[in-house]
């Protein structure tokens, strides 16, 4: 621990205090607060034989080289006036605060204050008026009820404010004037449900705002968010809107995120979301859409990621993303209600990158071309749906980086073989390759695709073009061994002769040879009557050079004889 712990700070608050203070009744305040103070220093002086504790609670950490004081989970009730007035840096999260009362007025060189989870229920009028310089105001998570147009007057420095999860209902008028450098306002997880027209005045320069989990019924109006020329993030989600009107969005040029995700909607007509021309990303998750909105989504020449799970469209017809052509990243997950990604789905979106599709749990179908004209894919997700096939023409699969198809209930039959093998080659490689696990048939239940043979999965012989091979050596290898057979019978006496000569001593390997000349020679050179030769193939083709004609004595092709120019 460097921490230093403040020393007489208090009475050089009282000091700079006073200084400031002129009108007798905040006189009087302060000789209060002295007498506070100088009490307070006793007690701790009494109970603290170390007197450099004196200004700083137990639960907390002062340190005055760099003006930080961070209190810990604790049970204090007011905010501590003997700190540092100096201090820059006060974090008091996880207390028991009810009020702010006149204390803040001793630090005014706050750069950055932290009440979060407390039990603020007010901020009486004009709290912060002496923090000028305040650049963060973080009250999230009490229980403040209220604020208005005098609550934070002062703050002319403020570039987030923080009230998300409190108990507000309304914004009134004015209530952010004179916030010129505000860049961030969290409101959410309140339960706001009528904001001003005039409310947003002044914010210029706001980049973030959050109105998520209230109780909207409606989308502020245009004129709201004309007051936020520079809006670049806009959280709407956790509402009830059930619809969007026309133009909702025009005045907000520079958007670049919007988040609907979860606001009730049933429907967004289709000029919705009009004037949206810089959005990158865009969050439609978890609404009652009953189709996708083709129409609304086509005024997004820019968006990047697009977010659509959770809808009740049972369908994804071709063209539904028509005019994306910048969408990189899609992402529809469960979806109860979708059944089938049909062909061309996906066909204008030719930058698509990444596409997830799981845990849509009734999606049975992705047509055969649905994924395909998709150069830059690399990534595929379809987990935990209802998928029981693919097939190879889906996907250029050999250019993934991830494939994961995962939780269906896969059919490992030949049809997926294209599949298994692609696993298998894949597997040695850095990819994200998520193993797949058959459903189907019984005997292979949770068996991993890619341990499964060619034979296993019922399909050595399916391919046509090999079975047609498969019969060709088939009957190839009969005929031939019939021939030899006949053959051998018809020579079985020169047989009897040569194995009774010289079998003993000398290599097997070249008898055998020797007897197969033997016999082929003579066989090629005598005619029909020949006890040796084949009856058959009553003409063998014996060529002007000594040998064979290879093309015409096919049969014969990979068993004996040997022709004689191979000896
Ligand atoms: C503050 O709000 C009150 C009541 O809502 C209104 O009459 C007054 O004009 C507002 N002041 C400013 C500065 O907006
Ligand atoms: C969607 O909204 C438009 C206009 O806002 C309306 O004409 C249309 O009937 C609505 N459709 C549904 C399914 O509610
Ligand atoms: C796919 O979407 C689900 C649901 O939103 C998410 O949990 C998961 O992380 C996503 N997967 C990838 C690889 O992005
Ligand atoms: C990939 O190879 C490892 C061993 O190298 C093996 O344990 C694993 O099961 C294989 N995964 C798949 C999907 O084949």
């Amino acid at each position: 621990m460097t921490t230093k712990k403040t020393q007489n700070h208090a009475r050089g608050a009282a000091a700079s205090t006073s200084q400031r203070i002129h009108t007798s009744s905040r006189q009087l305040m302060v000789t209060r607060l002295c007498a506070l103070l100088s009490c307070l220093f006793a007690l701790a002086t009494l109970a603290q034989p170390t007197y450099a504790l004196a200004n700083c609670p137990n639960s907390c950490q002062c340190d005055d080289d760099t003006l930080v004081v961070r209190c810990g989970e604790g049970t204090l009730d007011v905010l501590p006036i003997t700190l540092n007035p100096f201090i820059q840096r006060l974090v008091i999260q996880n207390n028991k605060i009810k009020t702010i009362d006149s204390s803040l007025q001793f630090y005014a060189e706050l750069l950055f204050l932290d009440l979060s989870y407390n039990d603020l229920v007010t901020l009486p009028m004009r709290t912060f008026q002496f923090q000028r310089k305040l650049q963060e105001l973080h009250l999230n998570h009490n229980k403040i009820g209220q604020i208005s147009n005098t609550t934070f007057v002062g703050l002319a420095a403020l570039t987030v404010l923080n009230l998300r999860g409190n108990l507000l209902a309304e914004l009134e008028q004015g209530t952010f004037a004179k916030m010129s450098k505000l860049a961030e306002l969290n409101l959410g997880q309140n339960r706001i449900n009528r904001i001003d027209p005039h409310a947003f005045d002044g914010l210029m320069n706001l980049r973030t705002l959050y109105l998520d989990d209230n109780t909207l019924t409606t989308v502020p109006a245009p004129s709201i968010f004309q007051a936020m020329p520079n809006l670049a993030e806009l959280y709407l989600g956790t509402n009830s809107f059930t619809s969007i009107e026309a133009n909702a969005f025009v005045d907000l040029r520079g958007l670049t995120r919007l988040d609907l995700r979860g606001a009730g909607l049933h429907n967004v007509s289709a000029e919705a979301l009009k004037g949206l021309e810089g959005l990158r990303f865009l969050d439609l998750a978890d609404n009652r859409l009953q189709v996708v909105p083709t129409n609304a989504l086509s005024h997004l020449e820019r968006l990047e990621e697009l977010l659509l799970g959770q809808n009740d469209f049972e369908v994804i017809g071709s063209g539904a993303f028509t005019g994306l052509k910048q969408l990189r990243k899609l992402e529809i997950t469960g979806a109860q209600h979708l059944r089938s990604v049909q062909n061309g789905a996906f066909s204008a979106n030719t930058n698509l990158e990444h596409i997830n599709l799981s845990a849509n749990k009734i999606l049975q179908e992705v047509q055969e071309n649905a994924l395909s004209g998709l150069p830059h894919l690399r990534h595929v997700i379809l987990k935990e749906n209802d998928l029981h096939t693919l097939s190879e023409g889906l996907i250029p699969w050999s250019d993934l980086q991830t494939l994961d198809l995962s939780d269906n209930p896969i059919v490992c039959d030949c049809q997926v073989l294209w599949l298994r093998n692609l696993l298998v080659s894949k597997n040695s490689t850095t990819d994200r390759l998520i193993g797949v696990m058959c459903a189907y048939p019984e005997p292979m239940r949770k068996e991993p695709l890619s341990q499964l043979s060619p034979a296993m999965l019922g399909c050595s012989h399916s391919d046509s073009k090999q079975q047609a091979m498969i019969i060709v050596v088939v009957v190839v290898t009969t005929a031939t061994i019939t021939g030899l057979s006949l053959l051998v019978y018809g020579c079985r006496r020169r047989i009897r002769e040569t194995l009774k000569g010289g079998w003993g001593n000398s290599a097997l390997g070249r008898k055998e040879r020797e007897y197969q000349k033997t016999c082929s020679d003579e066989e090629y050179m005598t005619r029909q009557q020949h006890p040796c030769s084949l009856s058959i193939q009553p003409t063998m083709p014996y060529t002007n050079n000594g040998g064979y004609n290879m093309h015409q004595t096919q049969p014969y092709m990979g068993s004996r004889p040997i022709p004689v120019t191979e000896l």
